[in-house]
C-alpha cells in the first residue's frame, strides 16, 4: 500500500469515527428539561407575589360570549362588497390554491344564509359551557363538561383535555365531546368522561402574549396548570396537529399527571426517527404492518408532497406578522386561506375538485363556525406566531423529540393526513406504545370529519390503558 493511500485509510478512519461520535451523539436520549411552571406571559410585569396573584386570580369564569348586531352587520357588508378577485386559469380546481369561483359561492352562502342565521349559529356554539380563567398572566378560554353523580354510577369515568391544531379551534371538537360526554346514552358504553377543551393561547378566545418564546413546550406547561386548578391531577390527552406536539409535550414534561395519551397525528421528528424512516423506505414491507405499507410508501410521494404543500408553514414560521396583517380584517382572505386547508389536508384528491370537496366530509356551517372564530377573535396572526415560536432556537435547543416518555401512548393513524410516523420511529420517544391502528378513511381533521371512529379509536385506547396499567376512575 502506498504512503498516499495508508494517509487516506487514516483519514477516512478518523473521519468515520468523528461522524460516527457525531452520529451517536445525535442518537442519545436526552433528560426532561426543566421549564419553569410559572413563567409569566401576560402583558403587565409579573406580580412579586406570585402566591398573592394566584389567590387572586384563579378564578374560573362562567362566560357567555356574545357579538352585538354591529359586529355581524359590519361583517356582512364586509362580505358585501364588489370582490376582486383573479379567476382561476383553465382547467384549474384547487391546485392553485382557493379556487376564487368557488370562493365567491362560499362568500354568498356566508352572507345571505349562515350569517342571517348568526344567532342559532351562536346557540350552537354556546351549547357547552364556556369559561375562562387566568393562567401564569393569560386569560385562558376552554370548554368544561362534568359528569355529575348519576350519570357516573356504573362507569369508568376520568377526564380528558382535548387539544386543538391550526387553523382549527374548540369547534372541531364538537361532536366528539357528546360522544365522550354523553356515553350514557348508549347503556352498553362503560365509559364517560370530563371534558376540558381549551382554546390554544393566541387562538380563539384565548388571550395572545405579548412576550417572545411561547412555543409548544411552553404551552404544555399552561395547560398542564389549566388541569390542575380545574382539579385534574391525571387526566387523558388526546390531540391532532399542534394538539399531538402540545400532548407529547405534556406526556413528556409531567408523565406522572398523564394517564394516557392518544393522537391522531403521532410524530417523531428526532435525527435517529428520521433516518429510521429514509432507511426503511428501501424495504417497506419490513417495516409497515401488512396492508397498511400505503401509509407510509413511497416515500417520493412524500417529498413532492411536502414541498407542494408546506409553503404556509415556512411563511408561518418566518414571517407571521406579514401574512397575518393581510388575513386580519379581511374575511374574504381568512376564509380562503383558513378553508384550502380544510380541503388539501382532508383529502389531497380533492385539489383537483372544482369546490375542494369541501362539503364531502363537512357541512359547511361547520367550517364557517372555525372561520368565524378567528376572525371574531382576530387571532391569526397571534395563532400563526406559534409557528416562528416552535422554530426559534430557544425552543429547538430543548429538543423535546429526544426526551422519551413512558407515557402510555396511542396513536391512530387516517390515511389523508399529512404526515406518518411507523411504530419503530415512534417507540424511541413513546416507550409504551400501546395502541397503534390505521384508518383507511379520514384526513388530518378526524375530530370533525370522522368523530365516531376517533371516539371508538380513543375508546379502545383507554381500554388497553386500563389493561395494562393500573389507574384509577375518578
Ligand atoms: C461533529 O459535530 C461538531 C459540532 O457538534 C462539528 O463541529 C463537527 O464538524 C462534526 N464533525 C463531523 C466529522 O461531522
Ligand atoms: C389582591 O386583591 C386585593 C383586594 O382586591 C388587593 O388589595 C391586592 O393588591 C391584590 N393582590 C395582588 C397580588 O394582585
Ligand atoms: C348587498 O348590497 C346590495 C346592493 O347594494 C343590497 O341590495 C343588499 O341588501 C346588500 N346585502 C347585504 C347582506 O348587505
Amino acid at each position: 500500500m502506498g504512503v498516499t493511500v495508508k494517509i487516506l485509510v487514516c483519514v477516512l478512519a478518523i473521519g468515520g469515527g468523528l461522524v460516527y461520535k457525531n452520529v451517536s451523539q445525535l442518537w442519545a436520549d436526552l433528560p426532561v428539561p426543566q421549564l419553569d411552571p410559572q413563567e409569566w406571559w401576560g402583558d403587565a410585569e409579573q406580580p412579586k407575589d406570585y402566591a398573592a396573584y394566584l389567590a387572586n386570580n384563579s378564578e374560573v369564569i362562567n362566560n357567555k360570549l356574545s357579538y352585538p348586531e354591529k359586529t355581524i352587520d359590519d361583517l356582512k357588508s364586509r362580505l358585501n362588497r364588489t370582490l376582486r378577485l383573479t379567476s382561476p386559469l383553465e382547467g384549474v380546481a384547487f391546485e392553485y390554491g382557493f379556487n376564487t369561483d368557488y370562493l365567491k359561492e362560499v362568500v354568498e352562502y356566508w352572507r345571505d344564509d349562515y350569517l342571517p342565521r348568526w344567532r342559532e349559529r351562536e346557540v350552537f356554539l354556546w351549547q357547552f359551557n364556556h369559561f375562562t380563567t387566568d393562567i401564569q398572566g393569560l386569560r385562558m378560554h376552554f370548554l368544561h363538561l362534568m359528569v355529575y353523580d348519576d350519570n357516573k354510577v356504573g362507569k369508568k369515568h376520568y377526564p380528558v383535555l382535548l387539544l386543538h391544531g391550526w387553523p382549527g379551534s374548540v369547534r372541531e371538537f364538537y361532536d366528539l365531546i357528546h360522544l365522550l360526554h354523553q356515553s350514557n346514552l348508549d347503556k352498553n358504553n362503560k365509559y364517560i368522561f370530563d371534558v376540558v377543551v381549551p382554546s390554544l393561547p393566541g387562538y380563539g378566545w384565548s388571550e395572545g402574549t405579548s412576550r417572545k418564546g411561547l412555543g409548544s413546550a411552553q404551552i404544555a406547561v399552561i395547560m398542564k396548570n389549566l388541569m390542575q386548578r380545574l382539579g385534574y391531577d391525571k387526566f387523558f390527552i388526546q390531540g391532532g396537529d399542534w394538539g399531538s406536539v402540545i400532548g407529547s409535550n405534556i406526556a413528556t414534561l409531567y408523565p406522572n399527571n398523564v394517564l394516557g395519551y392518544h393522537s391522531n397525528l403521532c410524530n417523531n421528528i428526532s435525527p435517529k426517527s428520521l433516518i429510521k424512516g429514509f432507511v426503511a423506505g428501501f424495504w417497506p414491507s419490513l417495516f409497515a404492518p401488512s396492508g397498511s405499507e400505503d401509509f407510509f410508501f413511497p416515500k417520493s410521494n412524500e417529498l413532492k408532497y411536502l414541498l407542494e404543500e408546506t409553503g404556509y408553514f415556512h411563511i408561518q414560521a418566518t414571517k407571521p406578522d406579514t401574512i397575518g396583517a393581510t388575513l386580519a380584517d379581511n374575511p374574504v382572505g381568512l376564509a380562503a386561506y383558513i378553508l384550502e386547508k380544510f380541503s388539501t389536508w382532508t383529502n389531497p384528491s380533492y385539489r383537483s375538485l372544482p369546490d375542494g370537496g369541501l362539503t364531502k366530509r363537512y357541512k359547511m356551517d361547520a367550517l364557517l363556525d372555525n372561520v368565524m372564530i378567528y376572525y371574531l377573535t382576530n387571532s391569526i396572526t397571534t395563532s400563526q406566531r406559534l409557528y416562528a415560536e416552535q422554530y426559534a432556537q430557544a425552543q429547538r435547543e430543548l429538543q423535546m423529540e429526544r426526551v422519551p416518555t413512558p407515557v402510555p401512548t396511542g396513536c391512530a393513524r387516517f390515511k389523508h393526513d399529512i404526515m406518518q410516523f411507523l411504530d419503530f420511529q415512534l417507540q424511541d420517544k413513546f416507550t409504551n406504545l400501546v395502541h397503534s391502528t390505521y384508518h383507511k378513511n379520514g384526513g388530518h381533521f378526524a375530530a370533525m370529519e370522522v368523530p365516531n371512529v376517533l371516539y371508538k379509536d380513543f375508546i379502545e385506547f383507554v381500554k388497553t390503558v386500563e389493561r395494562k396499567f393500573k389507574i384509577k376512575s375518578l
